[in-house]
């Protein structure tokens, strides 16, 4: 059955882009045919991330009207099996109509076997729109205890919005930091109340490959890339033991 994947934060500039990005290219290298909807209008850069910012992208709100098939979504030049939608250039009553969004899914639900939805920072109708249309919901978060507390607040928010499937994922973890500061998984789960699905390294390649307009998975086989791999795979409902540094 296909599953919707929306990723949201409380702060801006967690890395949703990065991980939706990477972790659905990992879902393509799984052998799955996989749709990323770049839902930050109208600060779109998915495109970016997937390093397919050369290519024209249409945007989700040219589905909602008809004049874009889904046969008509184009497909990722270098990861066969991965489709992008962009976001519209402007935030229109248009782009946040849920109704149009929940249609569009229905559909593409049909073509799919798994839909990311990359949102905006923070609480709004688009947040709501991704909350309350998706399966299932990745809150992305720094470990810091601030950007914890936040994530706390985004986690009671996403229950509010209807979504009962939520994990957490914590992203540019530097290398020593929980093991250091004493803090265990456990710990971690307990202060956002959501489950830990995975930890992504600070990686200095990750702005890197996005400047040479590649996908991360292309581009290195070690840090940040292998992480999103194994988020993916426990996505697919593989058991891959939880290792914190
Ligand atoms: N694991 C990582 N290691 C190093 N840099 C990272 C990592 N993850 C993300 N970044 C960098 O952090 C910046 C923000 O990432 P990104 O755009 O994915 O965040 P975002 O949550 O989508 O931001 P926004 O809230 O503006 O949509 C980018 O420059 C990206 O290259
Ligand atoms: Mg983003």
């Amino acid at each position: 059955m296909t599953q919707v994947t929306a990723l949201v934060s409380g702060k801006g500039g967690t890395g949703k882009t990065t991980l939706c990005a990477a972790i659905a290219s990992c879902m393509a290298a799984e052998g799955k045919r996989v749709l990323c909807v770049d839902l930050d209008a109208p600060l779109r850069n998915l495109d970016l991330a997937l390093g397919m910012s050369v290519e024209p992208v249409p945007s989700y709100t040219e589905a909602f009207t008809g004049s874009l098939s889904l046969e008509d979504i184009p497909e990722h030049p270098g990861v066969p099996g991965l489709y992008l939608l962009s976001a519209p250039a402007r935030l229109t009553e248009e782009a946040t109509d849920t109704e149009s969004m929940k249609t569009f899914l229905t559909k593409a639900r049909e073509c799919f076997d798994d839909i990311f939805l990359d949102g905006p920072a923070g609480l709004g109708p688009i947040f709501e729109m991704c909350t309350s249309l998706a399966d299932r919901t990745l809150l992305i978060s720094a470990g810091d205890p601030g950007s914890m507390r936040d994530a706390g607040q985004t986690a009671r928010e996403i229950a509010l919005a209807g979504c009962d499937e939520a994990y957490l994922i914590l992203n540019r973890v530097q290398r020593g930091y929980f093991r250091r500061a004493g803090i265990t998984v456990d710990d971690v789960m307990d202060q956002v109340g959501l489950r830990l699905l995975g930890l992504v390294p600070e990686d200095s390649l990750v702005p890197l490959a996005s400047a040479k307009n590649t996908a991360l998975v292309l581009y290195e086989r070690r840090g940040a890339a292998p992480a999103c791999l194994r988020i993916a795979r426990r996505l697919n409902g593989r058991r891959i033991p939880l290792a914190i540094s």
